[in-house]
């Protein structure tokens, strides 16, 4: 494969805080960045996919202490017992997985903090100011709202609805107002370096405001990673963990790696956009690093109106899901019925409709019906009725052929949503061919022999399209239909801009038995 910097995509999630276990509003951040690296493997690109956990930081150290354990050991329980399970239950095929207390990523803070200080972009002072421990953050008064419950007559967090905390420290400083124009000239020379346009509009503003220098240490607690020049201090938490990036690709160590997979695609939810489009560009600007590529911020989940998250009480564990539906139909369902950067409402009604009308009945009964008429109408062998010019099948291969392409324009675009849309064409064309030349009627007459061969070719041929452009999606059911049709070789080494091009399934060969690919669910369940 070329190793060019043109071929290369690199796509990371944030990493996520080992506080708690997972929810679906972290399970989406990661589905979406797996089908996205999967699409792009699977079409030619050098692909890195980067995922990993944030470990330091007064949140984790308090939620330690109260469980009675040390910060190391519950990190290491959290990351063992839900967060590396989570790549399973949602079937994860990613490159990496960093935790921010290992030596790689700590060996290389420590040196990048020393470039910086060497520089001259870090300088010691003081800070006062408001500090919200869940989002590990220093507020500004204008950000604060009014509290209500227990907490009326204080000031709160908007995001978390909690008070904050007045902070005053020797800090040390970066110096990130050096960078106001150099962060304001990239969003004018990169108009897609922030997506969707609602969020670059809202960091535009909020860097023209002007950017305050930036606390990055912290002596008031010592979960995080010792600050070279100055022992008595550990590293901000967030300042560490956002050089999770280039720690976990080879900065400071293999250079070679460094410079194939820099710069990255950066996949986050929009409350945290600010601090990978503006406070991470201006660290690698003082590094004299390039930028990331492009920073998407997708949108938040919804349960009930309202951001979802566990310490509302609105969580819900990615298993539950799964343990019902399966990773695929999860994988599927948050990224077809959510507009990729928009907010999403979930619910279990939605999500069964779905599950019932598009999987089950779409796709997997369309699936068994073709693998059963080859079955019966041709002892199991995919008959030569390939391709076909006449205008039905002319009809299904353009579809096929219009479809696929602009599914991979969805991709590039980062619409998961609209790529699943464009291939559900595919879905629908074929439901439809099957329904107009009823095969079952030809069967019945041996002056059709050869239409009933084009039609059950023509038909499996689609799926074996849908089996290659769907599987960075559903990699399970894919699998399943792939081997039922009896092709060669891994699914996920084949290349998606040829899925399109109607003739690749191979005549003569037995087709295999097909599970159901979307098992009825049982409502008593
Ligand atoms: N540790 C930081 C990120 C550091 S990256 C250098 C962090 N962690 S987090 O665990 O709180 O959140 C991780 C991701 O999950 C964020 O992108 C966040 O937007 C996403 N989500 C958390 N709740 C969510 C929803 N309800 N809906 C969608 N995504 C949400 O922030």
């Amino acid at each position: 494969m070329a190793t060019s910097a043109n071929d290369s995509f690199f796509i990371a999630t944030p990493i996520f805080y080992v506080n708690d276990v997972p929810h679906i509003g972290h399970a989406y951040t990661e589905v979406a960045a797996d089908a996205l690296s999967r699409w792009m493997r699977q079409s030619g690109m050098d692909t890195w996919f980067l995922t990993g956990t944030d470990e330091h930081g007064q949140k984790i150290m308090r939620t330690a202490l109260a469980n009675g354990v040390s910060p190391k050991e519950w990190a290491d329980r959290l990351v063992e017992q839900s967060w590396k399970p989570l790549l399973q239950t949602l079937d994860l095929a990613n490159d990496d997985f960093i935790r921010t207390t290992e030596a790689r990523h700590e060996v290389a803070v420590t040196k990048f903090l020393t470039l910086l200080h060497d520089k001259g972009f870090i300088y010691q002072g003081e800070y006062e100011g408001f500090y919200c421990v869940g989002c590990e953050e220093y507020k500004p008064a204008a950000d604060l709202v009014d509290g209500v419950g227990e907490f009326e007559g204080q000031k709160v967090c908007q995001i978390h609805g909690r008070p904050v905390e007045v902070l005053k420290e020797e800090n040390y400083f970066f110096k990130m107002s050096d960078f106001q124009q150099d962060l304001l000239d990239l969003y004018q020379s990169q108009p897609d370096f922030i997506q969707p346009p609602s969020v670059r509009n809202e960091i535009i503003a909020f860097v023209n405001r002007g950017l305050d220098d930036l606390s990055i240490s912290r002596s008031n607690i010592d979960w995080g990673i010792e600050v070279p020049f100055d022992k008595s201090h550990v590293t901000y938490v967030w300042f560490e963990a956002l050089l999770n990036y280039i720690t976990a690709t080879g900065w400071g160590s293999d250079e070679e790696t460094f410079a194939r997979r820099w710069p990255a695609i950066q996949l986050v939810g929009k409350d945290i956009a600010r601090f990978h489009a503006v406070i991470w560009p201006a660290m690698l600007m003082a590094a004299g690093l390039a930028p990331p590529k492009r920073v998407f911020a997708h949108g938040w989940l919804l349960v009930g109106g309202e951001k979802m998250s566990k310490s509302k009480l609105t969580g819900i564990a990615p298993t539950d899901i799964t343990s019902v539906f399966g990773s695929d139909a999860f994988r599927y369902y948050f990224l077809r019925a959510i507009t990729f950067g928009s907010d999403g409402s979930f619910s279990w009604e939605d999500l069964s409709a779905r599950y019932e009308a598009e999987l089950a009945n779409g796709l997997g009964n369309l699936a068994s019906r073709v693998i059963a008429m080859i079955t019966r109408y041709r002892d199991g062998v995919i008959p030569d009725g390939a391709p076909g010019s006449a205008p039905a099948e002319a009809a299904l291969q353009a579809v096929m052929a219009e479809a696929v392409p602009a599914a991979d324009a969805a991709m590039n675009a980062f619409a998961p949503h609209e790529a699943l849309g464009q291939l559900w064409r595919i879905v629908d064309a074929t439901n439809g061919y099957i329904t107009e030349q009823e095969p079952w009627v030809l069967a019945k007459d041996p002056q059709e022999a050869q239409r009933l061969d084009a039609v059950l070719y023509n038909a499996a041929d689609a799926l074996r399209c849908l089996a290659v452009t769907l599987s960075p999606f559903m990699p399970q059911a894919t699998h399943k239909l792939w081997v039922a049709l009896g092709m060669p070789g891994s699914l996920q080494d084949q290349n998606i801009p040829d899925a399109g091009f109607a003739g690749g399934l191979t005549p003569g060969v037995s087709v295999g038995e097909l599970l159901p690919l979307f098992p009825r669910i049982d409502p008593e369940a």
